[in-house]
This record gives structure tokens, sequence and C-alpha cells, in this order.
């Protein structure tokens, strides 16, 4: 007897991608979410070109995931019936939430793949490119994009307009949030594989149409390879770009730019308050009218804990976020272990370049020690962040 696949449950919650698919559930190679709103005409056409490219590619070994916001023309239902005919595709309707990154999100929160992937489901984006696309990340890419500005590339039939709007739109983004929109030619894609550990553990928090731009900035992304593809016209449906998708991206933009300078921020002040910790210290242990110890051992003293002090700040509060998907505290005092190290070395490079600028710029201890902090400050921060609170253990 023939049955339909069943709707798939819509997780609520943080949009977090679990490191590994959930036990009970076999890995697959890919997934590929197709996300739809009133696309009933297109997911008959895409769903079969999809199938008979992967099936070649690679068989048994993928799953198609169409993730609808209960589009009034009930693509979800008609999905769920070619469901029958492809037991690879499976469907979401999601009824409580609305919107193309977040909806792709959802999808990859279903998804059993260990590359996961985007593909609009208007026929815009060639099928034919995802051999390409996965021949990409065979070779070792942690993203493969599809972009309209590589050699081969290009849009078919766009107006002087929308040409400008797009250019624009990408343009300002380099200005906004240059090293992220800075790696790749064209941001804006919606058509791409990408590794799922490189997003695995960080909490998305996408706004509008654009989720590639939030996966480069949030995500730990290596290699990234982009292969040319020519965005087609529209066969059937229409789009559903107004002008507040563009608001939307400006606003996304500015929120991914804000999440790395607030970081820094609460990185600072957590370190201001590690200085007066080691100030009131030092003067504590050392200074002739109270405890009068040796000027060495107090400084240890006090240094270690203003490194105590700002591991607890920064683990609550500055690198919250990713500390929040590693609780245990075998896991906690590795962190604190490295970031232990790492002052360290901090406090040694402070000392040198402190001794440096004394000797050879600045004949004032107080300024040269200034100046000295505030570098190995920049230096502890972008070491804390890469190895501190990187997550890098996914096999737990
Ligand atoms: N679930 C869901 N929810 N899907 C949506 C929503 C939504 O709110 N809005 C749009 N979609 C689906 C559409 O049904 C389609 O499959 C896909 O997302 C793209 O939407 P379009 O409205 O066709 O977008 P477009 O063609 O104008 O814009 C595209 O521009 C880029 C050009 O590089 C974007 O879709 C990008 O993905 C694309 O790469
Ligand atoms: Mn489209």
């Amino acid at each position: 007897m023939l049955r339909h696949n069943l709707l798939l449950p819509v997780s609520t919650g943080n949009l977090l991608i679990e490191t590994l698919p959930p036990i009970a559930e076999r890995e697959t190679l890919l997934s590929l979410i197709i996300p739809t709103y009133q696309e009933r005409n297109s997911i008959a056409k895409i769903v079969p070109l999809l199938t008979s490219q992967l099936d070649r590619l690679i068989p048994n070994d993928y799953e198609l995931i169409i993730v609808d916001d209960n589009s009034p023309d009930r693509t979800w239902a008609v999905a769920q019936d070619l469901t029958l005919q492809y037991p690879q595709l499976r469907v979401l309707r999601r009824t409580n939430e609305r919107g193309l990154a977040t909806a792709v999100v959802r999808g990859w929160q279903a998804a059993r793949g260990q590359i996961l992937g985007v593909i609009d489901a208007d026929l815009q984006h060639p099928p034919e490119v995802l051999g390409q696309l996965w021949q990409a990340i065979e070779s070792g890419a942690d993203l493969a994009i599809a972009s309209r500005n590589m050699d081969g590339g290009g849009v078919s039939e766009w107006s002087l307009l929308r040409r400008c709007l797009s250019r624009g739109a990408q343009i300002l983004g380099l200005a906004i949030l240059p090293e992220s929109i800075g790696r790749v030619t064209d941001p804006m894609s919606g058509y791409f594989l990408l590794r799922r550990e490189t997003i695995a553990g960080k909490v998305l928090s996408p706004l509008g149409y654009k989720i590639l731009i939030e996966v480069i900035d949030r995500g730990e992304i290596g290699k990234i390879i982009e292969v040319g593809y020519e965005f087609q016209e529209r066969q059937a449906g229409t789009s559903k770009v107004t002008w507040r998708q563009y608001i939307e991206y400006i606003q996304h933009l500015f929120r991914l730019r804000l999440a790395r300078s607030g970081r820094f921020l609460r990185f600072i002040a957590v370190g201001l308050s590690g200085l007066v910790v080691d100030m009131s210290l030092l003067y504590l242990f050392s200074d002739a009218y109270t405890l009068a110890l040796p000027i060495t051992l107090s400084k240890i003293l006090a240094g270690e804990s203003a490194i105590i002090n700002n591991f607890l700040w920064n683990d609550r509060w500055t690198f919250a976020d990713l500390a929040r998907t590693q609780t245990s505290n075998r896991q906690k005092f590795r962190r604190f272990l490295k970031f232990n190290l790492i002052c360290s070395i901090g406090l040694t490079l402070n000392l040198a370049i402190l001794h440096l600028i004394y000797n050879f710029v600045i004949h004032d201890r107080y300024i040269a020690n200034l100046i000295s902090i505030a570098s190995v400050t920049c230096l502890n921060y972008w070491l804390n962040l890469k190895l501190s609170w990187r997550i890098t253990d996914h096999r737990h």
C-alpha cells in the first residue's frame, strides 16, 4: 500500500543546527531545502529534475525537504502528494513563522544530512549546476555557492534598475560587513551547499531573504568555491520580493555588524573590570602599608585573580551564546585553561611591548603600559574568540 510521508514536525525556539542529526534518524549525505511560498506549479517540475540529477550523483544518499509557509495555494499538500512518487521528499508546513531565511534554517533543523543545501523552487536556479556544487564540496570546500557574478554566470533579462539595485545592495553590504561580504562574488545567492559542522552549534538569527550572509558571517567557513550560473527567468508564479526585503536586508547587515562589535565592546568592559581587580590587588599585596609581599609574587597573584575574574564574566556574558552549547564542567574547565594560557602569552607580550615602547618611543611607563595593554587586548580577543570559545568538540 502506498503512503504519504507524514508532514515533519517544525522546530521552535532557537535557530540552532545540531552537530549531528538525532540518533534515531538515519544519516544521509545531502539534505537540500526547497523553501516555498505559493509554488504549487513549480514544485511538480523541480522535484523530478532534482531527483534525476541526484539519482545519478548520489543515489539513495540524499533527501529533498520542502519548507512551505502554509501557502494559501496549498503548496504543502501538493508536495505531500508528491512524496508518494518521491519517497526521498519530505515536507514541512510552517504556520507559526514566516520568511525565506528562517524557513531554510527550520529545514536544516529537520535535515539528516552532513551536507546542507538550498535551492529556489521556481527553477530560476538551474538544477544542472548542482553537479558542480557537489564536486566543489567533494574537493574540500566548506561552502559551494552558485554565483551570478562568476565566469559563466549572469542574469538573463534583468532591467537596468534591477541590476543597479542588486549591485547597490552588494556594495552596501561591502561597506557594512566587508569581512564577510567581501569573501564572495554573489553574497545574495540563495543556491548553495555547505558542511553541517560549519554552522553547527551557532545560534542563527537571519532576517528576510538572505540566508547566505548569515551563514558566512556567523559560521566557521574555511574554503569557499563559487560556480557560475545564469539566473533564469521565472516560468510560473511570481517573485515574493518587495521593498520590505530591501529594508530587511539592511537591518540584517546592521544586526550582524552589531553582533560583532557588541561582543568586542563587552570584552573591553570585562577587561576594564580586570584592570581594576589587578591594580587593587597589586596594591593590597605589595604595598608597604598593606601586606608588603614581594612585587613579583604580588603581580602573579593579582594577574591571576584578574584572569579568573575576566574568565567568569566572559563566559557568562561576552561569549555566552557560544558557551551555551558546551555546558559540562569539563568543557568549562577546558575553556578556562585555554583562556589562562592565552592570557599568559598576552601578559608576556604585554611586558615586551611595554619595554620596547618605554625604551625606544615614549619614555613614560604609564603611557607605554596603556599602549601595550591596548594592543595585547586586540590579540587576546582574537585568540580567545578563535580558541577558547570556539566550538571544536563535535564528537560529543
Ligand atoms: N517558506 C518560504 N517562506 N519560502 C519563501 C518565502 C517565505 O516567506 N518567500 C519566498 N520563498 C521562496 C519562493 O517560493 C522561492 O522558492 C524562493 O523562496 C525564492 O523566492 P523568490 O520570490 O522567487 O525570490 P527571487 O527570485 O526574487 O529572489 C532570489 O534572488 C536571489 C538571486 O540570486 C532569492 O530567492 C535568492 O534565493 C536568489 O538567489
Ligand atoms: Mn525567484
